[in-house]
C-alpha cells in the first residue's frame, strides 16, 4: 500500500479539515471520491495462507461484521482524530457506548462514582443495574470538588464525569478532574456529547477516555442513534476486546451516514454556537423569562470555567419562563419553528418541558431538588437562520 492509499490523519490540519478528509483511505474502491458502504456481513480469504496470516495480527482486515466493517472504520478513525485521541470504537447508540464502556472497564467489588446531573439513562443504569453485578455506585453533587474527593475509596475504579451537563449546562472543571483522578488512582470517563470536540478539546486537558453519543452534534441530522467511545489504544482495545462477544454493532450504512454527518461538523457547530450564544442574549433580556442557564452567559455559575476550557458554547440553553407550569406549557405550545421533542445537537431546533419529558417518572420533590422546575425549558437550537428563531420565541413569550 502507498502512503497516499492508507487512512489519512493529519494532527496539523485545522478541525474543518480533518473531519472531512480524516480517517477515510485517501484512494478508495474504484476510484470513488466518498468511502463506500460495504453491505457485507462476512469477508474472503483469497487461500488459507490468509486466514493464519490473519490469526497471527500480521494483516489489519476484515473477517466478519460482528468484528467490523469498513465503513465503521473510517468513521472511527475520523472520530479519533478529532478528539485526538488515538482510537475510537463505534456503538448502535449513546447508551450502549456508556454502558459497555463501563462493563469493560469494571469487575465485582469496584466502586464508581457519578454526578447527580449525569444523563439520566446513564444514572439508571449504575443506580439499578451495577450493583446487581456487584458494583458500588455514590452520587455526587454537580461541582462539589470537595464531595467528589470524599466519596473516593480505596476500591473506586471509574469517575463518570459530563460536560456540560443538561438542563443546566453545568461545566466540570476538567483540569481539575483529572488531577483528581490522577492522584487517586481512579480512571476518569468524560462523557463529552454536549461539548463535542469543537468546542472542548479534552485531549489537551488529558482526558484519555471519553464517550460521546454520536446521535447529537457528531452526526447532527437527527436521522440516526450512535455512540463512540474514544481514547487511547489500550482503553479501546479494552473495550473492544470486551465488545466482540457482547454483539452491539454498528451497521455500515448507519456509520457511512456517520462519516457523511461528520464532514459538516464544525461547519454545523460554529452555527450551533452563534445560534445559542444570541438567543440565550436574547432571553436573559426578556421581561418574560426569569433566568437562563447557558455557559456562555456571565450570569451562568461556571462561566469562567467555560471560557478557560472551551472555545464555544453549544446550541443548547435553557430558561425559567415567568410564570407557572400552565404559561409554560402555552408557550411551548405556541412554537411554530422550534418543534417539540426530546434530543438536541441536529439541524432542527428543538424544545423540551423537561418536568413532563425527561424527569416525568421524579416525584415533584425529587425534580425540585435537581432544580427542575415546572417553569423550566429546555431549547436545542438547530441551525436555522437566528432572526427565525428568536421571531418564534418572542411570539410564544408573548402568549405566556
Ligand atoms: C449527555 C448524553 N449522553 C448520552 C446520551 C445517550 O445517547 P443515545 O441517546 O445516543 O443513546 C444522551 C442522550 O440524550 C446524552 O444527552
Amino acid at each position: 500500500m502507498s502512503q497516499d492509499e492508507g487512512p489519512q490523519r493529519n494532527p496539523a490540519h485545522g478541525i474543518s479539515t480533518r473531519a472531512v478528509h480524516d480517517g477515510e483511505d485517501r484512494r478508495k474502491a474504484e476510484n470513488a471520491l466518498t468511502t463506500p458502504i460495504y453491505q457485507t456481513s462476512t469477508y474472503v480469504f483469497g487461500e488459507t495462507r490468509e486466514i493464519l496470516d490473519y490469526n497471527a495480527g500480521l494483516n489489519e482486515r476484515f473477517e466478519y461484521g460482528r468484528y467490523g466493517n469498513p465503513t465503521q472504520r473510517a468513521a472511527e478513525r475520523k472520530l479519533a482524530s478529532l478528539e485526538d485521541q488515538d482510537d475510537a470504537l463505534l456503538f448502535p447508540s449513546g447508551m450502549n457506548a456508556i454502558t459497555c464502556t463501563l462493563l469493560a472497564l469494571l469487575r465485582s467489588g469496584d466502586h464508581v462514582i457519578l454526578t447527580e446531573d449525569c444523563y439520566r439513562n446513564t444514572r439508571r443504569f449504575c443506580d439499578d443495574v451495577l450493583p446487581r453485578f456487584g458494583v458500588g455506585v455514590d452520587s455526587v453533587r454537580a461541582c462539589d470538588y470537595e464531595q467528589l474527593e470524599a466519596a473516593i475509596r480505596p476500591e473506586t475504579r471509574v469517575l463518570i464525569a459530563e460536560s456540560p451537563t443538561n438542563p443546566h449546562l453545568r461545566v466540570a472543571d476538567i483540569p481539575r478532574l483529572v488531577k483528581i483522578a490522577e492522584d487517586r488512582g481512579v480512571e476518569l470517563l468524560l462523557d463529552a456529547t454536549l461539548a463535542t470536540p469543537y468546542n472542548q478539546r479534552a485531549g489537551e486537558f488529558g482526558v484519555r477516555s471519553i464517550v460521546h453519543s454520536v446521535t447529537k452534534y457528531l452526526n447532527g441530522h437527527q436521522d440516526l442513534m450512535a455512540g463512540a467511545f474514544v481514547g487511547s489504544a489500550e482503553a479501546v482495545e479494552t473495550v473492544r476486546r470486551f465488545c466482540r462477544p457482547v454483539g452491539g454493532i454498528p451497521d455500515p450504512h448507519q456509520s457511512w451516514l456517520i462519516l457523511r454527518g461528520l464532514k459538516t461538523f464544525a461547519l454545523r457547530m460554529e452555527r450551533h454556537n452563534a445560534n445559542g450564544l444570541a438567543i440565550a442574549r436574547f432571553l436573559e433580556a426578556h421581561s418574560k423569562v426569569e433566568r437562563v442557564w447557558y455557559p456562555g452567559l456571565a450570569s451562568h455559575p461556571d462561566h469562567e470555567v467555560a471560557t478557560q476550557q472551551m472555545s464555544g458554547f453549544g446550541g443548547m440553553l435553557s430558561f425559567e419562563v415567568r410564570g407557572d407550569e400552565a404559561q409554560t406549557l402555552r408557550f411551548a405550545d405556541t412554537l411554530r419553528t422550534w418543534q417539540l421533542g426530546p434530543s438536541l445537537g441536529g439541524v432542527e431546533s428543538l424544545c423540551s418541558h423537561p418536568a413532563t419529558v425527561s424527569y416525568y417518572e421524579f416525584s415533584r420533590e425529587e425534580r425540585y431538588r435537581l432544580g427542575i422546575f415546572d417553569n423550566l425549558i429546555r431549547l436545542a437550537a438547530g441551525i436555522e437562520d437566528v432572526d427565525d428563531l428568536i421571531a418564534d420565541l418572542d411570539r410564544s413569550l408573548a402568549a405566556v
